[in-house]
């Protein structure tokens, strides 16, 4: 499938198939395409948590609004968090980066007040959000992102030290019935004339 026909048939699945799960392979792959997703400055300011397990997940899914079924029912739970240490963020950095990318941070971020910097590294990690999605569409996996979590209590349960969770991603199988897809129910945007324009 090219790229739009992905666009137009992903969707927020609302409703999983709890008896298929996702396999290993695809666990792996997805893994490896989130630690190669872009960053400003090649930053990677993030942790993304997989759960598999079913107590963990249905603990994390009691703190999850109405998100908790799909969560249950979902093969899997990644939680993205990101860097709440900004001192630890720049000892990353100054490990892992080249000495331009060092000092662009420090000419142009560093100065700002703490809450745009981490403003920042928030942006980098929802980036990662979108490569997701896509990467899941791409391989037929349904998906449901949710910023609809108790974030704190996310942190308590993961015992997040030095991260703060953002978001969290389920995936997994839709429910055959899922009343959410595309094909069921047509998809809603604004009208391309009012969001792009070209010159
Ligand atoms: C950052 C983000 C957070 C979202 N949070 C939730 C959520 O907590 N629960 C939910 O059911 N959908 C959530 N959504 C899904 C959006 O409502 C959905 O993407 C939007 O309505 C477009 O529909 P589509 O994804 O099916 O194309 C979220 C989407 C994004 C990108």
């Amino acid at each position: 499938m090219n790229f739009l026909d992905l666009a137009k048939s992903r969707y927020t699945t609302k409703s999983y198939n709890p008896n298929k799960r996702a396999t290993e392979q695809t666990i792996t792959e997805l893994k490896e395409i989130l630690s190669l997703s872009p960053s400003s400055i090649n930053s990677q300011p993030w942790k993304f948590i997989f759960i598999s397990d079913e107590r963990l997940k249905s603990e994390l899914a009691s703190v999850s609004y109405f998100n908790q079924q799909k969560i249950n029912e979902a093969s899997h739970l990644v939680v993205f968090s990101v860097i709440d240490d900004i001192q630890q963020f720049e000892n990353q950095i100054k490990q892992n980066l080249p000495e331009g990318s060092v000092n662009y941070y420090n000419q142009f971020l560093k100065p700002k007040p703490e809450a745009e910097i981490k403003s920042w590294l928030e942006h980098q990690v929802y980036l990662s959000l979108g490569f997701f999605l896509s990467a899941c569409a791409s391989m037929n996996i349904d998906s449901s992102p949710m910023e609809g979590i108790k974030n704190e209590e996310y942190g308590k349960i993961l015992q997040l030290d030095g991260y703060k969770a953002l978001f969290a991603v389920a995936i997994g199988s839709r429910n055959p019935e899922d009343s959410n897809q595309p094909s069921i129910k047509a998809k809603s945007r604004l009208p391309l004339e009012q969001t792009i324009q070209s010159f």
